[in-house]
């Protein structure tokens, strides 16, 4: 009983601290409230998108001037996609100086990697596994959107996904909770700095509760059916990290979760987020979430769609326009309560006082400060550094890379090498197009070799004007592969820049066949036949299918799309001036039939004799295709390389209140300087629930010159033991425990020891 105690007091402590509320706020807060009509509160929970931009489905014609006249009204508390000191002083001013109270707008942007200096896409930064340089990365991209008015990001995007066919694996930290969660926390405080009312910090918002990585088939906006163990186990835990970090907000999710829209979910949002996380932030619903629930056919039409959205506990409606449509009726008809709507913007205008929008409404609109931050030098190096800690070096056969930077005759071939918008990637919405330095233009900076470039597969548009500049890759025109195999002919060596263009993936962006698109995969064979020295170096958001590739390729780079900096990274990485040390937070599949693939699966009652085939067919596997992954979870290589010594133990046995440090000792035993991130992994033999074959509860990234080794320690404990049981309850269960270190996902270097 008293341990029981104590633990609810811990638990209870630690959601204070996460989550602390401030005196002077809250009476700032419920004498604003007591002000209030009805109409006004509602209008705080009332988000419209901007009349500039759009990032969902396009309002219908004659919303502008109605929304300017509600915006004048009082009745928006929030816009997004308005962006820039000049559009949000409109919109700011119009809220602060024609309403009768005066309350200022949040004013909401999707800055998911960057505003107009773009850094790597989220997957990309998260292969770094350096969160010092994730939290530094969302700083800096906090500073300068900032600058240009905005305060709120709608990031960072901590589905957990293991599912390569879904587009949006490109916003998030990729497979695994615990490294999601390490880097959840890293985004949250980077974007939200010590102190929201400070001029470069913004609010975060975890996103999406709850699920939403989980489409069934990896078809966007899909059903997600998962079971208690794997919703509490794999996806909670960044989202409880990110509330524990102190995210002021969440976003719930267009999908529903066992039969429930996310937008509805009481159990998620009251029960979980609001009472047991004591999260005293705001939710608000996705692009037009609240009105989708009469397409998913659960609520009968707009208003029960209200109805429904607001006992589920989403504070703000995003562009349905339902909240301010029907809620006063809602509470007339007494089907909602005056303390839920109190309670929605009790929690929206804390968020607001925070943010210091009240003492001053422009202190996110000074023009000077938006021309000297914004594409200023510390922003522009600060993405290049994260660009090149992004980068993953897959193959490096008999050492082909680095390059040599003299006298070599290089052939740079492929529909991506000039790119200057690809390497961007998807959600880049503030950012100039044609803004990324090509790869070609990053090998220009070396010029003791010569350079021929080649497209070989053209890209075509597809969307001419608008939003968004999108093309596609070629797919029946041969005619630039000629030229290409001709130029790689007469070299000593072939790069080729293959990929995803960089709205291939994202939101919207399924694709059933993850292999290289259109003409790629014929250009790369062609270019293979004349010559063999290529280094492969791929731009993509998310795994690909790339056998041939592994197979044939001597060297193959992984550079995602790395932002605006893009070209000067790979090629400081191609000619060796940074040594890669990036490691996969995506396992890469041999095909689409293996997906959804991910490292921490559970044990199955047939893994196979010895983890193979035993002669006999019926085990867990395929007649066709192997199980394991092409590229495992965790992996990367080094210019150098490194060895591990044995795992030692401090103890074989952890009885109760005690911690067992396991540690070994990692040594360069190349010839360059090199980063290695070395990773701690725990099997839990037996529980009342099914257990990972693995899980990664550890990692460090440690830098070594050569010769140099370092110990490494891990502290294990009882908390990183736990796991949310067959009973419901978060604990360790007493057994066997193995542990593993070492270089990735695959290591089978281990110790092991007991629970008691
Ligand atoms: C996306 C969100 C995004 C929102 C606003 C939605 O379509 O799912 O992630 O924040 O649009 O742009």
């Amino acid at each position: 009983m008293k341990k029981l105690f104590l633990f609810v007091f811990f638990v209870h402590l630690n959601n204070l601290f996460a989550q602390q509320l401030d005196p002077a706020i809250e009476s700032k807060v419920n004498a604003l409230i007591d002000q209030m009509t009805i109409e006004e509160k509602i209008g705080q929970m009332n988000q419209y998108n901007g009349f500039w931009n759009v990032t969902g489905p396009t309002p219908k014609e004659g919303d502008a001037a109605e929304k300017f006249q509600n915006l004048a009204s009082g009745l928006v508390g929030s816009m997004l996609n308005v962006r820039g000191v000049e559009e949000v002083r409109e919109v700011q001013k119009i809220a602060v100086e024609q309403t009768r109270l005066g309350i200022p707008l949040i004013i909401g942007f999707d800055l998911i990697h960057g505003y107009k200096t773009v850094s790597p896409i989220p997957l990309a930064e998260s292969a770094s596994w350096d969160l010092e340089s994730i939290k530094r990365s969302a700083e800096l991209a906090a500073k300068e959107a900032a600058a240009a008015g905005i305060n709120w990001t709608f990031a960072p995007m901590v589905d957990i996904t293991r599912d390569a066919r879904w587009g949006r694996v490109m916003e998030g930290a990729g497979e695994d909770p615990f490294l999601g969660s390490q880097i959840a926390i890293a985004r949250v405080k980077g974007f939200q700095g010590e102190d929201l009312s400070l001029p470069g910090t913004i609010a975060a918002c975890a996103k999406h509760f709850a699920g939403y990585g989980f489409a069934e088939a990896g078809r966007d906006y899909n059903t997600v059916d998962i079971g208690l163990n794997t919703l509490h186990n794999m996806v909670l835990p960044p989202f409880k990290a990110a509330a524990d970090a102190g995210v002021r907000t969440f976003m719930n999710s267009f999908n529903d979760l066992n039969g429930i829209p996310s937008t509805a979910d009481r159990y998620l949002q009251r029960d979980i987020l609001k009472k047991d996380w004591n999260f005293n932030g705001f939710v608000v619903s996705d692009w037009g979430s609240i009105r989708e629930m009469i397409d998913h056919g659960y609520a009968k039409d707009r208003k029960h769609a209200g109805e429904l959205a607001l006992k589920g506990g989403s504070d703000m409606d995003m562009e349905s326009l339902i909240y301010i449509e029907h809620l006063k009726s809602l509470l007339e008809e007494g089907k909602v309560k005056v303390s839920e709507i109190n309670d929605a913007v009790r929690r929206i205008l804390r968020v607001k006082f925070e943010l210091g929008l009240f003492e001053d409404p422009y202190r996110y609109c000074n023009e000077t400060r938006e021309q000297l931050v914004t594409g200023s030098k510390e922003i522009v190096e600060g993405a290049l550094d994260m660009a090149k800690k992004s980068i993953v070096l897959l193959k490096n056969h008999d050492k082909l890379l680095p390059l040599k930077k003299k006298d070599q005759k290089i052939a740079l071939i492929g529909p991506l090498a000039a790119d200057k918008n690809s390497p961007l990637g998807n959600w880049r919405i503030a950012a100039e197009n044609e803004s990324a330095i090509s790869l070609l233009e990053g090998m220009k900076n070396y010029k003791g070799n010569e350079l021929i470039y080649e497209q070989g597969v053209r890209l075509i548009n597809k969307i001419p004007a608008g939003f968004h500049e999108e093309v596609d890759i070629n797919e029946d025109d041969y005619s630039g592969i000629e030229a290409a195999v001709r130029a790689a002919e007469n070299s000593d060596i072939v790069i080729m820049v293959l990929g995803e263009y960089g709205f291939q993936s994202g939101e919207g962006r399924s694709r059933a066949h993850i292999d290289l698109p259109g003409l790629q995969q014929d250009l790369l064979e062609a270019v293979y036949e004349v010559n063999k020295n290529i280094v492969l170096v791929l731009m993509n958001g998310r795994p690909l299918i790339l056998n041939w590739a592994d197979e044939h390729i001597p060297a193959i780079l992984e550079s995602w799309h790395l932002g605006s900096q893009s070209g000067h990274a790979i090629a400081q990485v191609l000619y060796g001036d940074y040594n890669p040390s990036g490691k996969l937070p995506m396992s890469f599949p041999r095909s689409e039939g293996q997906l959804p693939i991910y490292y921490n699966q559970k044990s199955t009652g047939r893994p196979g004799a010895n983890g193979g085939d035993n002669g006999s067919v019926f085990w867990s596997h395929y007649g066709d295709e192997k199980n394991s992954p092409l590229y495992p979870f965790g992996f990367g290589l080094s210019y150098t390389t490194f060895s591990y010594s044995d795992i030692q133990l401090s103890n074989d046995i952890m009885n109760d209140g005690e911690d067992i440090i396991a540690s070994v000792i990692v040594k360069n035993t190349g010839n360059k300087t090199g980063k290695e991130v070395v990773q701690l992994y725990l099997k839990d033999h037996y529980a009342s629930a099914v257990r990972p074959t693995r899980e990664l509860k550890g990692f460090e990234l440690v830098e070594l010159k050569p010769g140099e080794s370092k110990k490494i320690e891990f502290k294990i404990n009882r908390q990183l033991l736990s796991f949310y049981n067959a009973l419901g309850v978060w604990e360790a269960e007493k057994g066997d425990f193995t542990v593993f270190i070492g270089t990735d996902s695959n290591t089978k270097r281990k110790a092991s020891f007991v629970l008691n």
